[in-house]
């Protein structure tokens, strides 16, 4: 039964809480607990990965790093962690500009889809739209069988599929061939996100759920929790819509820190593009000048003779 409401309210029997995570009593009731969108400084986080793992062994939590349309923080994480459980993931924008989740069972099949499909897709900024579009995205991912999310759908920008929904730009029914939905974002509002949890319910899709965090202060305060203890069995669950997602969002000023840093990642990454695109050009410039230069001199030393 789907129940509408705030605060505390409880969603479809209990599956989507928003509160905060009490990880102990989730524990003690045989759930690990994985925070299933987090960024790194591999893309415009501002953690390391050293903190972050730091910080989950403390909480006895598991994570999956999505940074953007980028792998190298989570393969990091996943090859010196001991026993967390970590979910290897990435976010990844289309050419429309909306951002999706994709989860995989195992670090190999994560490399291999990004080195085969995503280094050749990315564009002058690496962390900006792919030029593969949503549904070639899709298409793409039944090769994996990774499990794919709809991130942040009710983000008021192009980085929500709904804006681009509404714009045009993607089709109505691209969402139902994902597998499930972000329903607990910890960086949008709770109205935004009890639309998310209604869009879920009505289109009959798994659940997720994560901080979207870029501070380590972060990670953590929405989890996903299943009865598993490896990244093939916890996305299963999800596929078999037996997890649950627990949390709340984030404070309003705490809010504002991920754009700040994705501000300013993204000006550094302009200005980087910038400069490249002109260096590239001053080369060209200079290589051609010079030929033209020795061209010159070599018909006037052929006339002489
Ligand atoms: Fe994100």
């Amino acid at each position: 039964m789907y129940l509408e409401g705030r605060g505390t309210t409880l969603f479809e029997e209990e599956k989507i809480r928003f509160s905060k995570p009490n990880v102990p009593l989730l524990r003690g009731k045989g759930y690990s607990c994985v925070d299933m969108h987090f960024h790194t400084r591999y893309s415009d986080g501002s953690s390391r990965v050293d903190t972050v793992k730091k910080k989950l062994k403390k909480r006895q939590i598991g994570v999956a790093i999505t940074d953007h349309n980028e792998i190298k923080g989570s393969v990091k994480l996943i090859r010196s962690n001991g026993k967390l459980l970590v979910i290897p993931g990435i976010e990844l924008s289309s050419s429309e500009g909306s951002h999706y989740l994709f989860y995989f069972n195992n670090v190999g099949d994560m490399q291999h889809f990004y080195k085969s499909h995503i280094i050749p897709a990315k564009d002058i900024h690496p962390h900006f739209a792919l030029k593969i579009s949503t549904d070639e995205l899709l298409d793409l991912a039944q090769d994996y069988n990774c499990l794919t999310s709809v991130a942040h759908p009710y983000l008021p920008n192009f980085f929500g599929v709904l804006k681009n929904i509404r714009r045009g730009y993607v089709s109505k029914d691209v969402i139902k061939r994902f597998d499930a939905v972000e329903v607990i974002n910890g960086n949008l509002l709770e109205k935004m996100n009890l639309k998310s949890v209604k869009m879920a319910y009505d289109l009959n899709k798994s659940y997720t759920g994560g901080t979207d965090g870029h501070v380590t202060r972060a990670l953590g305060k929405v989890l996903t929790c299943a009865h598993a203890e490896t990244p093939e069995a916890f996305l299963d669950e999800i596929r078999r819509k037996r997890n649950i997602v627990v949390g709340k969002e984030s404070m309003l000023i705490s809010k504002t820190w991920p754009t700040v840093l994705a501000t300013r990642h993204n000006l550094r990454h302009q200005f980087n593009g910038y400069w490249h695109y002109k260096a590239k050009h001053w080369n060209e410039r200079f290589v051609k000048y010079h030929a033209r230069q020795i061209r010159e001199t070599l018909s006037a030393l052929k006339e002489k003779i």
